[in-house]
């Protein structure tokens, strides 16, 4: 027993959580993600599985990703990149509903599986269906020799090293940086950026793990902001465009692990709904970095305002304007936009970590959840 004690305390290397020793593993992780796939200086993204297949994802005429929980949200995330760098129409769809509804599913669509344990059952059903239908299917997964990276045709490890907690925080922000590389490779290839942007981008993907780091060390300003709202009974989260998906990830985070409710939404589509619930008890986690519909977020924020919701700000440095508007804000280093997801997150893994700590929950293996989900 005590060995097992120390055992575990070795493997969470001084933190006290697996969750937080994740969350602080992520600039190195990303690190591992890119790391021999991309030469910056040469303007060069070398990934086996994608060379080996180049000429059947060129051609592909449609994107169709699909994966469960977190991953979805990569997921999600891939599709406004891979939509705004690919110009390829882009479908998400959840492995359970896609695998129970006679997709139509043609030769010449790529369907990327995303899965960090390579072992969903759902996502397996639905990667065999592709399958069955003629489709090139391609696996995003963490765990080396899973069955989901078996099964597929080809594919590209995340190289984040073992996912201990139950809530995904590392598996999420390489999913979304090996997606990235994914698309800056195609964009190049098919001409849809420019070579002086494709440079420009594989830069600032170098300089995302240190804008991480940046980013983390909001700690524990965050800590306070997760003092003074453990206690709320209900969270919103919103976000627009590549970060519309981190909020349905900021909230998936808070609900796993706190059991507090919460809800992600797209910023303009509060008004068709989520707004009736704002008043002085709704905390509302709202992204609003400089770029990616600024202003409209803003005008977001005032109506929350208006109603009295708590505003926490997830902005970019320096920013003046939501600052005076929120009750709180948080700052990351600016980059470029469709990188922002790998930034935006960090906060709001921090903030349901601290609230799930000070609530005395069991972070790293949050009641009726499971690491890796292998029954329907
Ligand atoms: C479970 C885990 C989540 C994960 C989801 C999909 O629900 O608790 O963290 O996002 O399964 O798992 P996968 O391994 O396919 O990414």
């Amino acid at each position: 027993q005590e060995l097992q004690i120390n055992l575990e305390q070795i493997e969470k290397g001084g933190y006290d959580h697996f969750m937080l020793k994740e969350i602080y593993e992520q600039p190195s992780a990303i690190s591992d993600t890119f790391r021999g796939r991309m030469r910056v200086s040469d303007g060069i993204i070398k990934m086996a599985g994608i060379d080996d297949n180049l000429a059947k994802l060129l051609n592909a005429k449609r994107i169709i990703i699909i994966a469960c929980g977190t991953s979805w949200h990569a997921g999600l995330v891939a599709e406004y990149i891979f939509e705004e760098l690919v110009r390829l129409p882009v479908e998400v769809e959840y492995a359970s509903e896609f695998r129970y509804r006679n997709p139509v599913i043609h030769q010449d669509d790529v369907v990327i599986a995303i899965s960090q344990s390579g072992e969903t059952a759902d996502t397996m059903a639905a990667i065999k269906l592709a399958k069955e239908k003629g489709a090139f299917v391609f696996g995003v997964c963490n765990v080396v020799g899973s069955s989901i990276s078996r099964e597929t045709h080809a594919g590209a490890y995340t190289h984040a090293g073992p996912e201990i907690g139950v809530a995904s925080t590392k598996a999420f922000t390489t999913q979304i940086t090996i997606l990235s590389l994914i698309a800056l490779k195609l964009a190049e290839r098919k001409g849809t950026i420019s070579n002086s942007d494709f440079h420009y981008y594989l830069q600032e993907l170098e300089r995302i793990p240190e804008k991480v780091k940046v980013a983390l060390e909001s700690d524990n300003h965050i800590k306070h902001i997760a003092d003074t709202y453990k206690n709320a009974r209900n969270f919103l989260y919103l976000g627009r465009g590549y970060n519309f998906p981190v909020a349905l990830e900021g909230a998936l985070k808070l609900k796993e692990i706190s059991y507090i409710h919460a809800e992600g939404y797209p910023a303009a589509e509060m008004k068709h709904g989520p707004i009736a619930l704002i008043d002085d008890q709704m905390p509302v986690v709202v992204i609003a970095t400089k770029k990616g519909h600024y202003d409209k977020v803003v005008s977001n924020i005032q109506e929350i305002k208006s109603r009295k919701g708590k505003i926490i700000g997830i902005v970019t440095e320096g920013d003046s304007t939501v600052k005076e508007l929120a009750d709180h804000v948080i700052e990351i280093p600016e980059t470029e936009e469709f990188l922002t997801p790998l930034l935006t997150t960090i906060p709001l893994q921090l903030l349901s970590y601290h609230i799930a700590v000070m609530l005395d929950k069991n972070v790293d293996q949050p009641r009726n959840l499971a690491k890796s989900v292998t029954v329907e």
